[in-house]
């Protein structure tokens, strides 16, 4: 969000830097057919100096604008319960920190008044964790829910406590969505449609100089490292990455698929059986995330192949290492899941419900695909 700031505040400067060149083209004009040259570079160092000056002020406003963004909402007793499925995964490390971040920095809230916990990976934990948030009276919840469909007990037991809930990550059913809208209830779910990841991935494939088929046999061979299956994310990016080749007329064949749960090591371990069992029949590798991306290119490398010359990677999050990489030609290609702009509008919409505003069930956010073109873009924009 820093970096959106200073983008806006950039962005800003120059936009005005434009205009003002564009008006004192005009002032500089008049005065130069009334005055000397150099009155007019005056002027023009005057005008430069002015718009520097108002972009200064126009960035400071933004950040005023951006504290403002909750209105005349006083977020410094509300009470924010957060629980995120587990600690230990890469993607949403970084997302935990920004939301934790705009909360405090950009919405007002204390930290003191934020209490985040690890899920753990266990339902029964992570439910229990729900009821003490609600017993201690926390105002709203940001719920990283371990599955996804333990939603509606979950939704329930908020709705009864006046508690608004805000999904993030991992996406309740449909079913369970469409009652929120039908009985009123303050339940909302942030997130990417993971069809688009899914499809980025197999156009970036179908993007390469033999569109895939690295041997020329007129089929795509493929492995899938799947995450966790039963997250709507795995099973959209399975079914769509493949969809995309087929959608363009290719043969594919599927040699492995197997679930590496997200986990590196597990992806490692995958992509190793994998490349044991089928050798150079292999020509890419889908991962649904990055963090099974990096751990498949280490079993690529130890395997003596060589990423976009005998074998694709592709991966889903834009970790840093994940984008360094398709920078160095070590991955084909991966696709930003936009956790700063997740973050931002889980929180934004949870100061809504605070608010007593409507909310629509279900808030998306764009993915982008990230290729050798853009990766150096991507990667400034995540430091
Ligand atoms: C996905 C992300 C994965 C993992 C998962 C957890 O959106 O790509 O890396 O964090 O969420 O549910």
């Amino acid at each position: 969000m820093k970096l959106l700031k200073k983008v806006m505040a950039v962005g800003l400067a120059s936009t005005m830097a434009l205009s003002m060149a564009a008006c004192s083209g005009g002032s500089t004009e008049t005065t130069a057919a009334e005055t000397t040259t150099a009155k007019a570079e005056e002027t023009t160092a005057k005008a430069e100096e002015t718009t520097a000056k108002e972009a200064e002020e126009a960035a400071e406003t933004t950040a005023e604008e951006v504290k403002e963004a909750a209105g005349d909402f006083d977020a410094s007793n509300v009470k924010v319960g957060i629980s995120i499925y587990k600690f230990d995964d890469n993607f949403m490390t970084l997302y935990r920190n920004e939301l934790e971040r705009y909360l405090v920095e950009d919405l007002g809230f204390k930290a003191e008044n934020i209490t985040i916990q690890d899920g753990k990976g266990d339902q029964a934990e992570q439910s229990n964790q729900i009821d003490n948030f609600i017993t201690s009276g926390v105002d709203v919840l940001i719920l990283n829910l371990v599955q996804a469909s333990s939603a509606p007990q979950i939704t329930d037991k908020c709705n009864e406590a006046g508690i608004p809930v805000v999904y993030i990550n991992r996406e309740p059913d449909v079913e369970e969505e469409d009652r929120w809208a039908a009985e009123g209830i303050k339940a909302t779910y942030v997130g990417c449609d993971a069809r688009q990841s899914g499809t980025f991935q197999g156009e970036e494939i179908l993007e390469t100089s033999n569109g895939g088929d690295i041997n020329g046999d007129g089929k795509i061979s493929y492995i899938m490292i799947q995450g966790d299956p039963e997250n709507v994310d795995a099973q959209y990016r399975t079914e769509f990455s493949v969809k995309a080749l087929t959608d363009a007329g290719k043969e594919v064949e599927e040699l492995f698929m197997q679930r590496g749960d997200w986990d590196q090591a597990k992806g490692q371990q995958l992509t190793q059986d994998a490349l044991t069992l089928f050798g150079d029949d292999v020509e890419v590798v889908f991962c649904n995330n990055d963090a099974m991306a990096l751990g498949a290119l280490q079993a690529i490398e130890a395997a003596g192949r060589t990423v976009n010359e005998d074998i694709y990677l592709v991966g889903v999050d834009a970790l840093t290492e994940a984008v360094q990489n398709v920078l160095d030609g070590k991955m084909t290609g991966t696709v930003f899941n936009d956790h700063i702009a997740q973050a931002k509008s889980a929180a934004d919409i949870a100061v809504q419900f605070l608010q007593g505003e409507d909310v629509a069930p279900v808030n998306m956010v764009d993915y982008t695909k990230v290729t050798t073109e853009n990766a150096q873009e991507v990667l400034d924009a995540l430091k």
